[in-house]
Parts: C-alpha cells; structure tokens; sequence
C-alpha cells in the first residue's frame, strides 16, 4: 500500500535524523523538570543546531547520581525546578562555572550564582491570593499579613513547606532573624485555620468563604485559570486576584527553575550551546509560559494570561542568600509552633 509505504520512509527519516551518528553531536541532560515543559525547547535547540538532546528526568535524586557516577557521569546540563538543587550541587563540587556573556546579560545577577556555577531561567512569585469580593485593597506587603487587622482572614498551607520555607528565609535575609519570628508569631494569630493542604486549596478556601487572604505561587493561579480536567479550579481562580506583597523593606518573593554546567561535561561545547540558547530571549518566553512562569529577563514578557495578573518587582537578594536562611528558616516555624 502507498500509504504504508510512505510512513514507513517517514518513520525511518525520523530515525536517521535523531541518530548520534549522522546528527550533529549530543547532549545530556538530567532534568528535575517535568518532560513536557522541557521537551518543546529541546525540539527548537535541535532544530536550531542539529544538535541531539538526550534527556534523564527524576523528581528526586539527579544530584545524588552525580555524585556517585562522578567523573564517569554521562551528564552535560543539569535543569533543576528550584534553586536549592542547584546551589547543593555547587556546594558539592559537581557545578563548572561557565562565562558568557550570551547567558549572564540575559540573566539578572539576583538570580544567578555570584561565580557563574548556576543560572535562572524561569521564575514564579509566592504572592497573596485576594479575595476579589472581600478585599478592596490593590497593595499589600508580607509585613502586613501580620498585622492583627487580619485576624482570622488568612489562609496558607504549612509553614514548613519548601515555598513558606523559602519566603521565611527571604524575610530573615532582608529583615533579620528577630524581626521575622515576630512576623510569623503574627501571622500565625491571623490565620484562619491550622495550615494545611496545598497552595490551590488555600484558593478553594477563599472562594468557599473561610479567608480573605491566601499565600501561594504565581503559577498555580494559571493551572487554576485552565484547567478543563477539574473545572471546578476554575471558579476557584476566578474568586480570588493576585496582589503582588512589596515593603520599601522587601520586594515580591520569587524562586527560580534553573540550570547548570556539570563539572566533568563530556559535551562541554554543545552543552554551553544549549545554556546559551536556553536563556535567549525566545528559549525563556517558550519555557516560562510553559508553566504559567517569568521569564528572569525583565525584558522578555510573560505569556498573556501571566501578564494579565500584573507586573512587580522581585527582591533584590540574592536567592543564593535566602537559601543560605532555609534552616533558620525552618527552626523559626518550630520554634513558634506554626501549624499547630
Ligand atoms: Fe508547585
């Protein structure tokens, strides 16, 4: 059959064109990223480049890997959701710096490592979702979330969540260890229930009436805005409106998704190729809107739906340092008994 014929010459085409031996050379990637919001920027590497990406996704444990597998490791680009994979595996010795100006004029230096062993990507901003019916104000700050006129009007999951984690760390870095455990003393008595559930069910909580305010991540309001499995998360969204929290103290808390350079690269070239591309312009906006993400370019914009929750501007610390606070961080939400 015709037909047959000519699928069988397409598939064997495909074949030929991703083969190592007639492609233009490889790259290994070890990815904590979830495949489908990588795979489109490896297709248009490829494209670009004819360079092959090979890829090993793991939600845990490609840190661990290269250290075992060593100078041995097959691995070029590690990708990673947060920051914190990224500066453990520099302070492992498994990061190779990497200096280009194709990738740190693209990247904001608050959002890179200060001797180019990681990079930013993408960011998301832990902000207050507002009640649209029951909150009139369009500005609040983290500090504010303390104050006793919120009491029993706010919503979170728990404290010692990687996400609170992160902006408790990113308050002691900005404001010192005493004044953020009288913050969170504070915020504990506005809360409005015992903290629990993800940062979606503190959006149903707004909707359902139980808090005026919830703290959560830019990105779950676009996972909320389109989803046609549970459409119901929908009208979650719809109840609620972003307010980006921001101090002359403390700018709006972000976290990143990044990348970096393996210590032993067998691909060196090509694996500097693909981080050069992966923070052009056109890599950051395909990859952020990916994930209903920033890009850290402040020049690249978000998708539509992202920019129609507004703009703000992340704090300035360097998120190398809020994660040097992760463990204060974490010993303050004990010490103040937050989910209890
Ligand atoms: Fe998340």
């Amino acid at each position: 059959m015709p037909l047959k014929h000519t699928l069988s010459t397409l598939l064997a085409g495909g074949f030929i064109l991703s083969s190592p031996a007639f492609a233009d050379g490889v790259v290994n990637v070890y990815s904590y990223r979830q495949p489908q919001l990588v795979e489109p920027l490896f297709k248009a590497f490829t494209e670009k480049t004819g360079i092959d990406v090979k890829m090993v996704f793991a939600e845990k444990g490609l840190v661990e890997r290269m250290e075992q597998e060593a100078t041995l490791s097959p691995v070029d680009v590690l990708l990673s959701a947060d920051v914190g994979r990224l500066t453990e595996a520099a302070e492992k010795g498994l990061a190779q710096p990497v200096t280009s100006e194709a990738i740190s004029s693209k990247v904001p230096p608050s959002l890179r490592d200060s001797a180019n062993a990681w990079f930013g990507l993408t960011m998301r901003a832990r902000v207050v979702y507002a009640s649209r019916d029951r909150v009139k104000q369009d500005n609040i700050s983290y500090e504010e979330l303390a104050d006793p006129k919120f009491k029993g009007k706010i919503c979170t999951r728990p404290g010692d969540h990687p996400y609170n984690i992160g902006l408790i760390a990113g308050m002691i870095a900005k404001r010192g260890e005493g004044a953020t455990r009288t913050w969170l003393e504070g915020l504990k008595a506005n809360l409005a229930v015992k903290p629990n559930g993800n940062d979606r069910a503190q959006a149903k909580s707004v909707a359902a009436g139980e808090c005026d305010l919830a703290i959560a991540n830019t990105y779950y309001m676009g996972l909320m805005q389109t989803n046609e499995k549970e459409p119901e998360q929908k009208d979650w969204a719809a109840a609620t409106r972003i307010i980006f929290p921001s101090s002359p103290e403390m700018g709006t808390h972000v976290n990143i998704s990044g990348m970096m350079l393996a210590k032993s690269a067998p691909n060196k070239d090509n694996a500097v190729k693909l981080m050069e591309f992966l923070a052009s312009d056109e890599a950051q906006s395909l990859y952020a809107s990916q994930n209903f993400e920033y890009p850290v370019n402040p020049a690249v914009k978000p998708s539509e739906i992202v920019a129609a929750w507004g703009t703000f501007s992340p704090d300035s610390v360097n998120i190398a340092e809020i994660a040097n606070h992760q463990r204060t961080a974490a010993r303050l939400v004990d010490e103040v008994q937050f989910n209890n």
